[in-house]
């Protein structure tokens, strides 16, 4: 790169410790500025900044190394920003950002105002989430930023151009760059580091203190080493922080106190319940770290998360196969798990990120969860009215099954919550939740259009009551959400639905003892009774069969045994629809569990022919339309869907997102208003398709590859285990040729 094309022509880095140093070295090393410059207090570590290579140039005085300098960090201790501030501010050139690298940012904003009388639009304050017990020069290391994050927290005037730019020079530096307001950082910063540094640097102390402290450090292992690592931090730097950062660090203290001390009693009371329900939770909570970071505002950018599956054409389709559990039933197992008296134990749990937000939002609200292992769950339930507020909203990732039965459960709570879920779930329509909670008497607040986040203002000098509602669109989801506020509601809630959907709220609360009556097309229940623990076995998903069923239709040469299959007659559509198209499918062994049909489930390849999908059918195979597209374009013949506008707002436009996807792998199909017309027989050619992280298109374009003529590559995946983790791994396992790049993060998130 010539001096020309640098990010910056001078940078001055005012400050050489372990953060100045770094970053001055990596803007070195990474060629990102024509000269770096330091200014130091102490001449010696200016010296060996040099002569390790550190900074091109020293500067005698904080002013020779501003001027000129078109980007100027400072890296002093917090206590030293105001006066260092003052020394700059008269040799800052016109068009020069000023940036910082402080752990707290509200005392670096006060300090700017009161030097410079305002904030300036190219001052950025800035935080790199990086750092190490070691201080100083020598310690400085030109990679401490890669692959950590660095917030900034740019004023509301910022100019966008300094913005790009300084962004730019940490991302050459190998950091992931998010942004956030001041205040959020402070809070953040408070509990996610300060805190832990404060309780490290404590325990460490009061242990040091005690009698017996030799013996206490010597048989100390690696639990109090991990523990206390960060208590060999520089305590003139945390001083500082803890002084400058006073307000919010105070908080999250008494919070932690007050938790601390729920703990001490818990402990002296022998009450094993408590410890058992904070230990699962912060266990599951640690577990899922990384998912959880990942769903909260802050992160503006979620390129962790980026799986691609890449698929060879052709295959067979054989063996013997049980797909994970059933979502739909997994949602419910434990949110009536939670609410009833008693343990309860769910067996076939599918451990896929939208049923595991369901499950952590139950501990969220003081509900012991324990596993779950290898699909097992215990559920020690608190009872109709025994759960907790939660601390903050609550995230429901991918799920709008999720999302809308949370919101008739929580109408009835005596406190506030809130629901909030990932991009795609942001966009999904919940008035249809909404309204008619709202005519219940519950207090909802959603986002423009009905849109998430839900703001859902519970409170105990409020009951719901029971009203009848005739469902415009037929959907599970409200009929759940509307019997689950029903439970609570004085009086009768009654549910009518203009067809059929799936009825595993009405089983499932029926296998708890709560008594639902059904006429005909209508559910309803008597608010104030109570539900009893009980056994649950999770048949297998018959959405996730789904794509097999396609898939073992559409191969040459397959056979596939599919077990446990869940064969409620609410969700057989996509059998039905593709037995009508010709398949061969034979249902084995059928039998009842826990109240639920399950079936063995036999697949041989066979010529599909197109069909009229019967309007009836449409509720029953809602979720497997992507895999019956798939199925469509290998039949002779021409299929047409109509009645299935729904589709539209489902995790994704799957009519519209199908009929790209299908016409990148070069196959041309009519989209309708409510459905599409499908001419089978066309050849599918190899391509690039979009899932538009839609788990559903996802993996039926997965299937696609077994009668392609060209490899198919699909990009946005991650989002497959929130519904069928171990996709992969099974699909390879039965012949399709499939491999999922950006493993190592997909195997983290269940993909594999
Ligand atoms: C579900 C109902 C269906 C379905 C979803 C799960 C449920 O949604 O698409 O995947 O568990 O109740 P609608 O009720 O909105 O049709």
């Amino acid at each position: 790169m010539s001096s020309g094309e640098r990010l910056f022509q001078r940078v001055a880095v005012i400050g050489l410790g372990l953060i100045g140093g770094s970053l001055a070295g990596a803007i070195r090393k990474n060629g990102l500025a024509g000269e770096v410059v330091g200014a130091d207090q102490r001449k010696e570590d200016l010296l060996l900044g040099q002569s390790l290579g550190v900074i091109d140039t020293i500067a005698e005085t904080v002013a020779e190394a501003v001027q000129g300098s078109d980007l100027v960090v400072l890296a002093v201790p917090v206590k030293a920003t105001r006066k260092v501030l003052e020394e700059i501010r008269p040799h800052l050139a016109a068009g020069a950002i000023l940036t910082d690298v402080g752990s707290t940012k509200s005392g670096f904003v006060k300090d700017v105002e009161a030097v410079f009388g305002e904030f300036l639009p190219r001052i950025i304050p800035g935080h790199p989430i990086a750092g190490s017990e070691r201080s100083g020069i020598r310690a400085a290391n030109p990679n401490l930023f890669a692959n950590h994050k660095v917030i900034l927290t740019p004023p509301e005037n910022v100019s966008r151009f300094h913005l790009d730019r300084l962004r730019a020079l940490w991302e050459g530096c190998g950091a992931t760059v998010l942004t956030m307001s001041v205040a959020y950082h402070d809070e953040v910063l408070a509990a996610t580091s300060h805190l832990p540094h404060l309780i490290a640097f404590s325990l460490v102390d009061t242990l040091a203190g005690e009698d017996e402290n030799m013996d206490i450090f010597r048989y100390a292992a690696g639990g109090f080493r991990d523990f206390t690592r960060i208590a060999a931090s520089d305590p003139v730097m945390w001083h500082d922080i803890f002084l400058s950062n006073r307000d919010a660090v105070l908080r999250v203290i008494d919070h932690f106190t007050h938790d601390l001390d729920q703990l001490r009693t818990a402990i002296a009371d022998q009450d094993g319940a408590t410890l058992l329900s904070v230990f699962s939770r912060a266990k599951a909570a640690r577990e899922h770290f990384s998912k959880m970071l990942s769903g909260q505002a802050y992160v503006t950018k979620n390129s962790e998360n980026q799986v691609t599956f890449r698929l060879q054409p052709g295959g067979t389709v054989t063996g013997d196969i049980r797909v994970p559990g059933d979502k739909s039933m997994s949602h419910r197992s434990i949110m009536l798990g939670a609410l009833a008296e008693g343990v309860t134990d769910v067996k076939g749990f599918l451990e896929g990120e939208d049923s595991l937000a369901t499950l952590q939002a139950f501990r969220d609200m003081g509900v012991a969860i324990e596993g779950p292992t290898e699909g097992f769950v215990r559920i020690h339930g608190v009872g109709m009215h025994g759960l907790q507020a939660p601390r903050g909203p609550i995230y429901l990732g991918n799920s709008g099954t999720g999302m809308r039965l949370f919101a008739g459960l929580l109408a009835a709570q005596p406190f506030e919550s809130e629901l909030t879920g990932d991009a795609s779930l942001s966009v999904r329509p919940m008035n249809r939740v909404a309204d008619p909670l709202r005519s219940m008497g519950a207090v909802i607040d959603t986002a423009e259009g009905g849109r998430p986040p839900l703001k859902i203002r519970g409170s105990k000098d409020k009951k719901l009551t029971g009203i009848h509602y005739d469902m415009p669109v037929a959907s599970a989801q409200v009929k759940s959400c509307l019997l689950l506020a029903g439970l609570y509601a004085e009086g009768t809630t009654s549910v009518t639905e203009p067809a059929p959907t799936r009825d595993h709220t009405e089983r499932m609360l029926t296998g708890f003892g709560y008594k639902v009556e059904r006429h005909g097309p209508t559910a309803k229940v008597h608010g104030g009774g109570k539900l009893t623990a009980t056994a649950i076995d999770v048949p297998a998903d018959i959405s996730s069969a789904a794509f097999f069923l396609v898939a073992a239709s559409i191969a040459p040469g397959s056979d596939l045994v599919l077990r446990h299959v869940g064969m409620n007659p609410t969700r057989v559509g996509v059998i039905n629809i593709l037995q009508q198209m010709g398949a061969n499918i034979e249902v084995m062994d059928e039998r009842e569990i826990g109240g639920e049909p399950v079936a063995d489930l036999r697949v041989r390849s066979a010529e599909l022919k197109g069909i009229d999908i019967p309007e009836d059918q449409v509720p029953l195979a809602i979720d497997e339309f992507p895999a019956l597209f798939i199925a469509a374009t290998c039949a002779t013949g021409r299929t047409v869907l109509t009645g299935a506008e729904e589709l539209r707002v489902k995790e994704s436009d799957r009519i519209q997102v199908m009929a790209d996807g299908l016409a990148a792998l070069g196959v041309v199909t009519t989209v309708t208003a409510d459905g599409i017309v499908i001419e089978g027989g066309q050849t599918i050619k190899g391509g690039s398709v979009h899932s538009h992280g839609d788990h559903r298109i996802a993996m039926s374009f997965a299937v696609a590859s077994l009668r392609a003529t060209g490899e198919i590559e699909i990009d946005d995946c991650a989002n497959v285990a929130t519904s069928f983790p171990g996709f992969v791994e099974l699909a390879k396992k039965t012949g399709i040729n499939i491999a999922a790049e950006g493993a190592a993060r997909a195997a983290e998130q269940g993909v594999h």
